[in-house]
């Protein structure tokens, strides 16, 4: 009889997710609604053959030192920058991540927040509650037009390609921006390449929608803030770390730019009395681009079906790091 294999689930997924890992394996779970400390996170992976993480755990060298017997990690969620993936593959082991579950959602998102910085949503919904709605004003909190507009998107991913097709159903031009020129998106889509700085420049609204890695941190930074039009808002649902927040800070309140909508901040969390927070003209959420009910579960399914893939040996379903394989 083979034994069974152990796995350690660093947070409580939603759904079925554990009962399913649980079918075929020994799942240790850490229970407490907060991120797995370092301290029990070292101790225990140290048994784990499958490791099923979150965003918020940082799987590094010295994780996988402590992990002797680990065969799969599987993180429930697509960006993987907390994970070491050349580590992993050095060490044959197979990465697993949840995209096209979460594609359309983490769009919606983007696209919610970039109305709520253009037309000032969250500072309509702040006037109310303060008291100050006494009559109609016909000048009252104008902000910038959506529709007909230009929209700029940052990285040509799966999930920036559902903004611009949120883009074109507002009837908006759209440039995008990313490592390499995309031809067929060009040709399926209607989306425009354009430079960096001329993306920048050209964009009423600019969304950042590509993963953090060495070459995208502080990506938006002073000098591509003062690019940007005054009109301008800016949007981040990548990672906070490709955008430099003092620059952001500087760009809001100086009118560099309009306004700014964040789905992820740096730090992240970001506290109250942060300037990006109190702000009027800067919206933060923390962190829901997947918040579905619909797209959570499925994340958490995928995950669980990566995980178990990887225990049996199998090629993962999804799977960031291919090149394990070779
Ligand atoms: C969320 O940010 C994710 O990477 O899934
Ligand atoms: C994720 O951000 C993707 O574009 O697939």
């Amino acid at each position: 009889m083979t034994e069974r294999p152990s796995v350690l689930v660093t947070r409580r997924p939603p759904g079925d997710a554990v009962a399913a890992i649980e079918r075929e394996a020994t799942v240790w779970l850490w229970e407490e609604d907060r991120p797995i400390p370092a301290r029990a996170f070292f101790a225990e992976v140290a048994d784990a053959d499958g490791l099923y993480c979150m965003l918020t755990d940082t799987v590094d060298g010295a994780l996988l030192e402590a992990a002797p017997r680990l065969r799969v990690v599987s993180t429930m969620a697509v960006g993987v920058d907390n994970i070491d993936l050349a580590a992993c593959t050095a060490r044959g082991i197979p990465v697993g991540n949840t995209p096209d579950v979460l594609t359309d959602t983490t769009a919606d998102t983007a696209f919610g927040l970039v109305m709520t910085a253009a037309r000032r949503l969250g500072e309509g919904r702040d006037y109310v509650r303060a008291g100050n709605w006494a009559r109609w004003e016909p000048e009252l909190l104008l902000g910038h037009d959506v529709h007909s507009s230009t929209l700029g998107i940052i990285g040509l991913g799966r999930v920036g390609r559902a903004i611009a097709r949120r883009g074109f159903g507002f009837g908006m031009q759209v440039l995008y921006f990313g490592r390499r020129r995309q031809p067929s998106a060009e040709a399926e889509l209607g989306v425009i390449y354009r430079e960096f700085d001329d993306l920048l420049s050209e964009s009423d609204h600019v969304v950042v929608a590509t993963p953090l890695t060495p070459e995208t941190v502080h990506l938006i930074d002073g000098r591509a803030l003062s690019r940007m039009k005054p009109s301008a808002t800016l949007v981040n649902i990548s990672r906070g770390g490709t955008v430099d927040s003092a620059a952001l800070v500087e760009a809001l309140r100086s009118g560099q730019i309009a306004a700014a909508g964040l789905d992820v901040t740096d730090p992240e969390p970001i506290s109250a009395d942060h300037p990006l927070v109190s702000l009027p003209n800067c919206f933060v959420i923390p962190h829901l681009g997947s918040s579905s009910r619909r797209t959570r579960r499925a994340m958490a399914d995928l995950a669980a079906v990566n995980l178990l893939a990887g225990l049996k040996g199998e090629r993962l379903a999804a799977c960031a790091n291919p090149e394990v394989y070779e």
